[in-house]
């Protein structure tokens, strides 16, 4: 930094910090100030964007630079952000002692194994214990269509690359839906097509032709809680795609990764109707355990099984035994049944504050799915509103939301998003956040991407 800089940025966070120039105030213009300091415009330039760094000013467009307010600035300062962007469990929801422990027994139990390779699809008592976990959710298999995979985003990256007994060769996916799914395709060089979903669900006619007439091979959906609008499918739309997977020999990639955390006990997945011809279960233990651990397990119909067993042994042999073994003893302890409930309980309640918050202090039009209760994702449509502009400046006040842009295909067209996750806030982050984002709001920049989806209300 030239010394010059140097020394009108000390200066002006001199005088904020000293309360000089009060928080929410608007600092003279960078002409007002190069007269003030002698110095050129860059030189203001340069020292006002190193005090934007610091988080200490912020820029509004078309109106100059504000000192931030003294509410945002102290979770800066204590570097405690509200995180509206993490897909991650909150580290304090798993009792670290319980976890110790069922790695302990692990070690004991599964010592040999760990000392060798062991099955690529799985550990055999995991899979039993997995069949038992699956029937709770009426998906009634048997350990020889299990597999347990280093994570859910092996499995479709698996599935992503590997022929079908159909025959067909492209994949069809919601839009939007998980970025991880993209990027595998995208990887792979997959032919995949989209099919816009809202809160309102899917046009049905569009999905059976495609069905009929774009030879799918499957058709990866997330019909629970989904990733990133928070909506599930109703009953009677799952038994839908399970009858028109049947009627169009094409298989359905069911991602059911937030299973544990249904409140609604009659919520069966598409897999219940007749899915076991044509319909891939998969759930991933990345959110109610640990993303560390990389376990996922699927089931999968038999005709599907030798393909899978060989492109699963050629990728890594198999998933690691030792947290194989530990999700097992989790599992058959009841501890996976009692921290699932606790998980379930303490993130419904966060999902009816956030739905409380944002219809409190939202414009209602730009509230486009927030569940009820459950789940961990909700989506706000801001159309017309410069999203990046927006999400930076609330970043700089101390709040993480994420754009939901890479959630679609390239060349799809998308509304303008915003995930929402509630895994790492609390009821006090949420109310903050939410509040910050209110204010925000009322000083954004338009845009002329106003596109709503087609059938969305
Ligand atoms: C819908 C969905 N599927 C799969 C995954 C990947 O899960 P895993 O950590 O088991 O690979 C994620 C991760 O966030 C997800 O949101």
């Amino acid at each position: 930094m030239t010394n010059k800089k140097q020394t009108v940025t000390d200066r002006i966070r001199s005088d904020i910090v000293k309360g000089l120039i009060k928080p929410g105030q608007k600092l003279p213009s960078i002409r007002e100030q190069s007269q003030a300091f002698a110095c050129s415009l860059n030189t203001i330039i340069g020292a006002y964007q190193e005090l934007e760094k610091e988080y200490l000013i912020y820029s509004r467009p078309k109106s100059g630079y504000y000192v931030v307010a003294p509410e945002a600035l102290l979770p800066l300062l204590q570097k405690k952000r509200i995180d509206f962007t993490s897909a991650a469990p909150d580290p304090s929801s798993l009792s670290q002692t319980d976890f110790r422990q069922c790695l302990n027994k692990a070690m004991e139990l599964f010592e040999s194994s760990i000392f060798t390779y062991s099955d690529s699809q799985g550990l055999l008592s995991l899979r039993q214990e997995i069949v038992k976990l699956f029937h709770k959710q009426q998906v009634f298999s048997s350990e020889h269509q299990i597999f347990i995979f280093s994570g859910a985003q092996q499995a479709l990256h698996l599935l992503n690359g590997m022929p079908f007994p159909n025959g067909k060769t492209n994949i069809l996916v919601e839009q939007p839906t998980y970025w991880g799914m993209l990027e595998s395709l995208k990887a792979q060089n997959q032919t995949v097509i989209g099919i816009e979903r809202t809160p309102d669900g899917i046009d049905w006619a569009a999905l059976e032709r495609h069905f009929q007439s774009n030879m799918i091979k499957f058709f990866y959906t997330i019909p629970r809680f989904h990733n990133p609008l928070g909506t599930s499918y109703t009953q009677k739309e799952k038994q839908r795609i399970a009858e028109l997977a049947q009627k169009y020999d094409v298989y359905i990639v069911e991602d059911d990764y937030l299973a544990d955390f249904e409140t609604n006990h009659k919520a069966d997945p598409i897999w219940a109707y007749n899915g076991s011809s044509h319909v891939i279960y998969l759930r991933s233990f990345s959110k109610v355990m640990l993303p560390g651990l990389r376990l996922a397990a699927a089931t999968v119909p038999s005709a599907l099984v030798p393909s899978l067993q060989q492109h699963k042994r050629t990728a890594d042999l198999s998933t690691s035994v030792l947290s194989q073994g530990v999700l097992e003893i989790f599992i058959q302890s009841g501890m996976y049944e009692h921290h699932a409930k606790q998980m379930r309980a303490m993130y419904a309640q966060r999902m009816s504050k956030l739905k409380e918050a944002a219809s409190r202090l939202l414009p209602k039009a730009f509230l486009y799915s927030i569940p009820a209760s459950g789940g961990l994702f909700a989506a706000l449509n801001l159309p017309g509103i410069h999203t990046e502009e927006l999400v930076k400046r609330i970043g700089q006040r101390g709040v993480d939301v994420l754009r939901a842009d890479q959630q679609f295909l390239p060349t799809f067209p998308k509304p303008n998003l915003l995930r929402m996750s509630i895994m790492r806030t609390d009821e006090q982050d949420i109310e903050e956040g939410i509040q910050t984002l209110a204010e925000e709001l009322d000083h954004a920049t338009l845009t002329n991407n106003a596109y709503t989806p087609s059938f969305w209300i």
